[in-house]
C-alpha cells in the first residue's frame, strides 16, 4: 500500500527506482527461469491466515513448467502461516529477508507420515510422524534461500506436549529433504523447530550455508542440523543455539539402522559456532548404525557448551564411526572438552542384537584451546570392544578453576579414559595412561586429510530474483 502511494506520487521515477531496487542476487546450485510470488495464489501474510493452501497452490502450478529451466517460488515480506507443504525437483524456494513463514501450532497442518525405515519407529514415540514444515521427497536440485528470512516453527506448544507425554506421534521437523540429490539450505534463520531444524536424510550432494538457528537451551531435541544417512555433505558459516546438539550425525537406529545400512559419509564442517549448554557441538551418534565415515570439521567454536565432540554408541547399534578429524576448535566454558560413551543405551525397542557392537576407529583431533572447562576427556569405550585410533595432538585445556576453600577441593580428574587404545602429543592437562605418548618427546600431528571432497567443489552461481 505504502509502496502504491508513493508510486502513485512519484510516477516513472519510482517506476525506476522499483524495478532497481527490488532485483536481488542470491547464490545457488541453479538459477531459475521461472518465478512467482505467493501472493499470486492468494496467500495473505498477516500472520493470521493459514496460507498451506496457497503453499501447495503455487508449487503445484510451478511444477508445470520446473522441468523447462527450473522454477522459484518467492515468500515476500510479511508473516506466513502454514501447515506442512512439499517441495519438488528443480525449484527454488526463496524467502525474503523481511519474510518469516511461521509454523502452524496445530497438529491436524501436519498430515502423519511413515517413520524412516532405517529408525523402524517414530523417534518421539511407537507410530508415525508429523511430517515436517518444509518437505521433500525423491527430489533432484532443490534449493531453500533468501535474504537471511525467517522461518520460525513456534514450537512450544509441541515441547509442552512432548514433554507431557501428550503426542501419539513423533514431532515434526523444521525442514526434511529426503532421498534426494542436491540439496541447498541456505542464508536463513531457523528459530524453534519443534523437533529437529534441518534434517537431510538419505541425500547426496548437499549445501548447508550460511544458517542462523536459535532455539531456547532448555527444550527437547532441538538439534541444529543432522546429516542422516547422507553422503557428501557440506556445511558452512552456521551460528546455532540450541537445547540439543548443535550438529548430530546419524545413520539410522539399532536393527532398523543396520538392516537399511546407510552410512553418513563424506561430510565436512567449516566455521561453526555453537552454544548447546546441555549438549554437543558435533554429534556423532547415537543412532548411528549405518555407519558414520569420513567426517572433516574445522574451524569451531564453542561457547558455554556441555561437551566439544562427543560420540554416542552401545553394544546393539552396530556398524562404525571411523576416520573422523577436527581441528582448530576452540571452547569456552565448557564441562567436556571429548566425550565419548559405549553406554548410550536407547534403543528403539527389545529387538536390537545385544552382540552388535560397534567399531569406533580413527578418531582424530588436533589444533584447539579450552578455557574454562571441567573434564578435559571423558573416554569411555566398551568392555571387549575398544575404541582404537584416538589421536589428539596440540591441544591446550585450562580448567575450570577449583574453588579457593580447600575443603572443597574438587576430585574431579581431567581425564577419566577406559576400554580405549591410543596416542597424544602436545596436549595439556597431560592425558590419560591409555593416550600415552608413542614416541615421548617427538612431536607428531594427528591427521587431518589434504584431499577435498566432491561437494567442496561445487561452485555457486549468481541468480537474481525481482522481489
Ligand atoms: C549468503 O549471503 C552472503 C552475503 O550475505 C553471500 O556472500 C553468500 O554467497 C550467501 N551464500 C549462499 C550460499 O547463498
Ligand atoms: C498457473 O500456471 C498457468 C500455466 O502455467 C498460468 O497460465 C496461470 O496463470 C498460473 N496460475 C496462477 C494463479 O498464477
Ligand atoms: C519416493 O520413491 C520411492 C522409491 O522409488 C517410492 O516408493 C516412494 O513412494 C516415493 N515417495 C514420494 C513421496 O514420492
Ligand atoms: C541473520 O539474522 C539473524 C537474526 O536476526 C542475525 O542474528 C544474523 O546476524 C543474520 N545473519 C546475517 C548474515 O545477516
Ligand atoms: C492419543 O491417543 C489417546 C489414546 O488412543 C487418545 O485418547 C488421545 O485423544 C490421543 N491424543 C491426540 C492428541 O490425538
Ligand atoms: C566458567 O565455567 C563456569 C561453569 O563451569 C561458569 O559458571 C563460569 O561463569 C565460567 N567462567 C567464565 C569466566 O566464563
Ligand atoms: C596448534 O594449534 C593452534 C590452534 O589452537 C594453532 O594456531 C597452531 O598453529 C598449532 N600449532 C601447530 C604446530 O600446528
Ligand atoms: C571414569 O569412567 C568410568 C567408566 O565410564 C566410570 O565408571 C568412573 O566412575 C569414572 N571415574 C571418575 C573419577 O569419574
Amino acid at each position: 500500500m505504502e509502496k502504491f502511494l508513493i508510486c502513485f506520487i512519484l510516477g516513472l521515477l519510482c517506476l525506476k527506482y522499483n524495478s532497481y531496487a527490488q532485483s536481488v542476487q542470491y547464490s545457488a546450485i541453479n538459477c531459475r527461469k521461472h518465478s512467482a510470488v505467493l501472493t499470486d495464489f492468494g496467500g495473505k501474510g498477516d500472520g493470521k491466515t493459514l496460507n498451506t493452501a496457497a503453499f501447495k497452490a503455487a508449487i503445484a502450478n510451478l511444477s508445470k513448467v520446473a522441468a523447462d529451466g527450473g522454477a522459484q517460488l518467492i515468500v515476500p515480506p510479511g508473516k506466513w502461516l502454514t501447515g506442512s507443504f512439499n517441495l519438488i525437483s528443480q525449484f527454488t524456494l526463496y524467502i525474503h529477508k523481511e519474510a518469516v513463514i511461521l509454523g502452524s501450532q496445530d497438529e491436524t497442518d501436519y498430515p502423519l507420515i511413515d517413520p524412516l525405515p532405517s529408525y523402524g519407529r517414530g523417534r518421539d514415540v511407537v507410530g508415525k510422524r508429523f511430517a515436517s514444515l518444509i518437505s521433500g521427497t525423491n527430489l533432484t536440485d532443490v534449493v531453500i534461500t533468501g535474504g537471511n528470512g525467517t522461518i520460525d516453527g513456534q514450537g512450544d506448544i509441541w515441547w509442552k506436549k512432548f514433554k507431557a507425554n501428550k503426542l501419539n506421534n513423533t514431532r515434526p521437523y523444521l525442514i526434511e529433504i529426503m532421498n534426494s540429490n542436491q540439496v541447498q539450505i541456505s542464508n536463513l534463520t531457523m528459530l524453534n523447530s519443534p523437533s529437529w531444524h534441518v534434517h537431510p536424510v538419505y541425500c547426496k550432494n548437499v549445501i548447508v550455508d550460511g544458517l542462523t538457528i536459535i532455539a531456547p537451551v532448555d527444550v527437547p531435541n532441538t538439534d541444529g542440523i543432522n546429516p542422516d544417512s547422507c553422503t557428501n555433505t557440506r556445511i558452512r558459516d552456521c551460528y546455532i543455539v540450541s537445547g540439543d546438539d548443535c550438529i548430530a550425525v546419524k545413520s539410522g537406529w539399532d536393527e532398523y539402522g543396520i538392516r537399511f545400512g546407510m552410512p553418513t559419509q563424506h561430510l565436512s564442517i567449516k566455521r561453526l559456532t555453537c552454544i548447546s549448554p546441555d549438549s554437543a557441538v558435533i554429534a556423532l551418534g547415537s543412532e548411528m548404525s549405518g555407519g558414520i565415515q569420513d567426517v572433516r570439521a574445522e574451524d569451531i567454536t564453542a561457547i558455554n557448551s556441555q561437551s566439544g565432540v562427543r560420540i554416542k554408541t552401545a553394544p546393539g547399534r552396530g556398524a562404525y564411526v571411523k576416520d573422523i578429524y577436527v581441528k582448530n576448535f576452540k571452547m569456552y566454558t565448557m564441562k567436556y572438552a571429548f566425550w565419548m560413551a559405549g553406554n548410550y543405551n536407547s534403543h528403539p525397542d527389545l529387538g536390537f542384537d545385544p552382540k552388535a557392537l560397534p567399531v569406533i576407529q580413527n578418531i582424530n583431533y588436533r589444533d584447539m584451546v579450552g578455557k574454562n572447562v571441567s573434564i578435559a576427556g571423558n573416554l569411555a569405550g566398551i568392555q571387549g570392544d575398544p575404541f582404537t585410533g584416538i589421536c589428539i595432538s596440540n591441544v591446550t585445556i585450562n580448567l575450570a578453576s577449583k574453588s579457593m576453600d580447600p575443603s572443597k577441593k574438587s576430585k574431579v580428574q581431567p581425564w577419566n579414559c577406559t576400554d580405549i587404545a591410543g596416542t597424544s602429543s602436545r596436549v595439556s592437562p597431560q592425558p590419560c595412561d591409555l593416550l600415552a605418548e608413542k614416541q615421548p618427546g617427538k612431536s607428531v600431528d594427528c591427521a587431518f586429510p589434504v584431499d577435498t571432497l566432491p561437494i567442496d567443489n561445487v561452485e555457486l552461481k549468481t541468480c537474481n530474483v525481482n522481489v
